[in-house]
């Protein structure tokens, strides 16, 4: 019996994927890869090359530019306006480019400044602005919270987006930058959503356990969120938005965010530290209850992201909204270092936070609901995202 099962299981691996994600996917699935700091380590070159190939996101920047520039400078200034555009974290520049098409499209005039902190990408960029490009774009090296621009943007475009959205430090890379964004001047993306949901995950959690290191803590590995293309996982109820960002990040007086008393945790180790970049608090706290409907065990969350380029132009990686064909993104996800029995008819009540100091900044989760966990990665003991 064993092995016609074996024989079908090997039948069924061998069949081309039906679409393009699952198509890039494959040999990925289950796969943990530590999510990137692209604002603490420089991509390689593959790397972007990874990015490139993805057939949506690009056409969708495109098209927010175009929209963009349409809304910005009517037909009768078309001729006489020149709206100034910054890619901030341009990478090789696929996004200068994008920016390029749209004017050509929208017959609009723009000049381009494309910056970017990595000195190897830089150099792709300076040869592109010397052999294509010309004049209309100039190449800025250095990071863009540092940069002392000659003129003010229309139009700030980016994508520092990881698979949780704010993740790689989005929120704190534009609120530096925005500083020369005029003061009607629209940022692509406008905002940023992460979501999440519970997961039951008997491999992923497994693998995660498999990767323990003797020189650390054994929990080490549970307090950090991995980026994976989910396969052998069952979703166990719909996912929900938690943190949402908003760009220009305008007029928010520093405050403290109101940390909810959290009583329910065996081991109490929160103390809100509260640290702002800039007069921007990019803190956020949440917490978030889902009905299941089975018998099953929780052994984490799955996080994903959408975003708001400009107007109708969306991406989206939460599976009932998902941007057809784009593979940029696998979803992340949030272990829990001890698989929780949950019976049907009860609630997981999750709580995330998203803590800030002036280096870096991390995640806290637990569980409050059917029973309290220790909360994972307290004070950033297990992982940090550098700013
Ligand atoms: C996710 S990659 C996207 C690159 C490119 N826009 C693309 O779509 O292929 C983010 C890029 O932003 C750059 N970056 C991140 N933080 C930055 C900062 N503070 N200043 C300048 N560049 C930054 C990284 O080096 C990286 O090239």
């Amino acid at each position: 019996m064993l092995v016609y099962q074996q024989y079908i299981d090997h039948l069924y691996r061998q069949q081309e994927p039906s679409d393009i994600v699952t198509q890039f996917s494959k040999g990925y699935e289950d796969y943990l890869q530590c999510p990137l700091q692209p604002l603490m380590d420089n991509l390689e070159s593959q790397t972007y090359e990874t990015f490139e190939k993805d057939p949506i996101k690009y056409v969708k920047y495109e098209e927010a530019v175009y929209h963009a520039l349409l809304d910005r400078v009517p037909e009768s200034e078309k001729s006489s306006t020149t709206t100034v555009v910054m890619v901030v974290g341009a990478g090789r520049g696929p996004l200068v480019r994008a920016s390029l098409r749209a004017a050509k499209k929208a017959n609009r005039k723009i000049k381009v400044f494309a910056v970017e902190k990595n000195p190897n990408a830089v150099i792709t960029l300076e040869n592109m602005q010397c052999y294509e490009w010309g004049d209309q774009v100039t190449v800025v090296s250095c990071d863009m919270r540092e940069w002392t621009a000659p003129e003010k943007a229309d139009i700030l475009v980016s994508e520092l987006l990881g698979s949780f959205g704010d993740n790689e430090l989005s929120p704190e890379c534009l609120d530096g930058a925005q500083k020369y964004l005029k003061d009607d001047g629209i940022s692509i993306p406008c905002s940023y959503t992460s979501w999440l949901a519970p997961m039951q995950c008997p491999k992923l959690h497994s693998e995660v356990r498999a990767t323990r290191d003797k020189d650390k803590h054994p929990d080490t590995c549970f307090e950090m969120p991995y980026v994976v293309r989910l396969h052998n996982c069952h979703i166990l109820s719909e996912p929900v938005p938690v943190f949402t960002f908003t760009h220009p990040n305008r007029g928010m007086s520093p405050h403290r965010v109101d940390f909810t008393p959290f009583i329910a945790v065996t081991d109490p180790i929160i103390s809100p530290a509260c640290c702002f970049a800039g007069d921007v608090n990019n803190e956020r706290y949440g917490s978030y209850s889902f009905e299941i409907s089975m018998d099953t065990v929780l052994h984490g969350f799955a996080g994903y992201f959408d975003t708001v380029l400009y107007k109708e132009s969306v991406l989206s990686i939460v599976p009932k909204t998902h941007s057809p064909g784009m593979f940029s993104w696998f979803p992340i996800y949030f272990p829990l270092k001890t698989p929780v029995q949950v019976t049907a008819g009860s609630r997981v009540t999750v709580h995330m936070w998203r803590r800030v100091s002036s280096k870096n900044v991390w995640y806290e989760w637990t569980i409050s609901e059917p029973h309290p966990l220790n909360i994972h990665n307290a004070k950033g003991r297990s992982y940090t995202i550098g700013l």
